[in-house]
């Protein structure tokens, strides 16, 4: 028997191309997932470089199964994600006991990568961008989960001036429709009831269908709505960019689309949007917001913030802040600017200081907070549709699910309910989660 062990950090798209990686081979080679890399016969890195200095986490985590494989040879190390395709072979120069470099687009070849290693050992490295070819080979997790997300799109054509995904993940391309219907079906089929449409733009997908036309995304989440079994859609992430009327119109006659939508919008300042390459105005911005609430008229929305990009002055950033308040934003994600190797804005000037960018920070997610906490708020009391996940870690005689809009709720019920829809009433409103009650 063979063990595997995975280690993943970074975005929901390394998390599902983790789990491709993780079915693949214990699909086609029998291999066996181990919690503890002591016992692994192959160690897989999968990492994402959007942010964090990557490159060193992953070096300091490749120092740490070099000790493994020190005491036993024959252990494989896999580096793969976002580094391994930036890095490619450099990651061997400075780490001559990985055996396997591979690429977002090509996780699918592991298992053979694999057995050439352990009949050759010697490196094996493909960090193409073969396009879709991944999905080919994909297995379905046989394990029953309640909710999955599905690639609908991979890569990236925006080419924002701060972002390495296009280079990491290649060009945009849109996964057939029937593909990702079959696998919605195959999945409710096994009991998923909640689908999270996975793209770095989902709004701009335009996949092709079996009549030779094209499906776009407000007709895709229509066709998702109409399988049976699926009865919430969610979708990350999505663009303001090409966020069309059509795709607003669905919000109106399509129950199942949440009432929550995480659209980045990264800064409140046109000037500092410019210098992003975001193509888009604040006031593009707002009108789509407009639009969706009379389409939806209790949408929330949550988004992205870069502080401290190059160049923006306090006057940028207080028009973030006002920005921040005039759309109510929800529980948002906020990150100080990351100089990234490569990208346009690497060479830009930057005069303000670490400190200062981390006082915006924090500026930033203390009104966040606050908002988030007045959203919660607002739904003491209210009757909120819970999907039931599972039993709660924290308490034994308590399940948990997930709202609408993304909160975790606990509740006292029978472990019978798990993967079904109920109505709780809300009755403790906590920072993090709530309490309810099943009636
Ligand atoms: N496709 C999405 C974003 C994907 S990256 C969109 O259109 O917005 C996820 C988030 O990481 C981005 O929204 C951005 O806020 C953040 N991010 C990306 N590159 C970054 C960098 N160089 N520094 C700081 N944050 C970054
Ligand atoms: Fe990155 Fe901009 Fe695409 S943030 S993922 S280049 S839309």
């Amino acid at each position: 028997m063979k063990y595997i062990y995975i280690k993943t950090w970074g975005c929901q798209m390394n998390e599902y191309d983790s789990s491709m990686i993780v079915s693949l081979l214990q699909e086609k080679n029998q291999y066996f997932l181990t919690k503890n890399p002591e016992n692994a016969d192959v160690l897989i890195l999968n990492t994402c470089s959007i942010r964090e200095k990557a490159q060193e986490k992953v070096f300091h985590q490749l120092g740490r199964w070099k000790k493994i494989k020190n005491k036993n040879s024959k252990v494989i190390i896999a580096v793969g994600g976002c580094v391994a395709t930036q890095e490619g072979k450099e990651i061997y120069k400075r780490a001559n006991y990985v055996d396997i470099i591979f690429g977002t687009q090509t996780l699918h070849k592991l298992p053979h990568m694999i057995s050439e290693v352990e009949k050759l050992r010697k490196l094996s490295i493909d960090i193409t961008f073969p396009k879709l070819e991944k999905f080919k080979y994909a297995v379905l997790p046989k394990k029953t989960t309640y909710t999955a997300s599905v690639s609908i799109m991979e890569g990236c054509n925006k080419y924002c001036s701060f972002c390495v995904v296009p280079y990491t993940r290649g060009n945009e391309i849109s996964r057939p429709c029937d593909d990702v219907l079959f696998e919605i079906s195959t999945l409710a089929e096994r009991g998923v009831r909640e689908i999270n449409l996975l793209g770095q733009n989902v709004n701009a997908y335009q996949g092709p269908t079996f009549n030779g036309k094209i499906c776009y995304f407000s007709e895709l989440i229509r066709l998702v709505a109409e399988i049976d079994g699926i009865d919430r859609i969610r979708f990350t992430t999505s663009n303001p960019l090409e966020f069309t009327d059509d795709i607003i119109e669905v919000y109106q006659d399509t129950p199942k689309l949440v009432s929550f939508l995480h659209l980045p919008v990264q800064s409140g300042s046109n000037r500092i949007l410019q210098l992003m390459k975001r193509s888009y105005t604040i006031e593009d911005y707002q009108s789509i917001v407009e639009k969706l609430l009379i389409a939806r008229p209790n949408l929330q929305i949550s988004s992205d913030f870069i502080v401290g990009f190059p160049g923006e002055t306090e006057v940028d950033f207080e028009k973030t802040m006002m920005f921040i308040k005039k759309i109510n934003f929800d529980m948002s994600f906020s990150f100080i600017y990351s100089n990234r190797p490569g990208t346009p804005s690497s060479e830009m000037t930057d005069n303000t200081t670490i400190q200062e960018k981390k006082k915006r920070l924090y500026i930033l997610q203390e009104r966040i907070n606050i908002q988030t906490m007045l959203w919660s708020r607002k739904m003491f009391g209210s009757i909120q549709s819970i999907l039931v996940e599972g039993v709660s870690n924290k308490n034994a005689i308590e399940l948990y699910g997930r709202t609408e809009n993304n909160r975790i709720v606990t509740f006292q019920g029978s472990p019978k309910i798990i993967g079904q829809f109920v109505n709780l009433k809300i009755e403790k409103i906590h920072t993090h989660s709530l309490k309810g009650r099943i009636i």
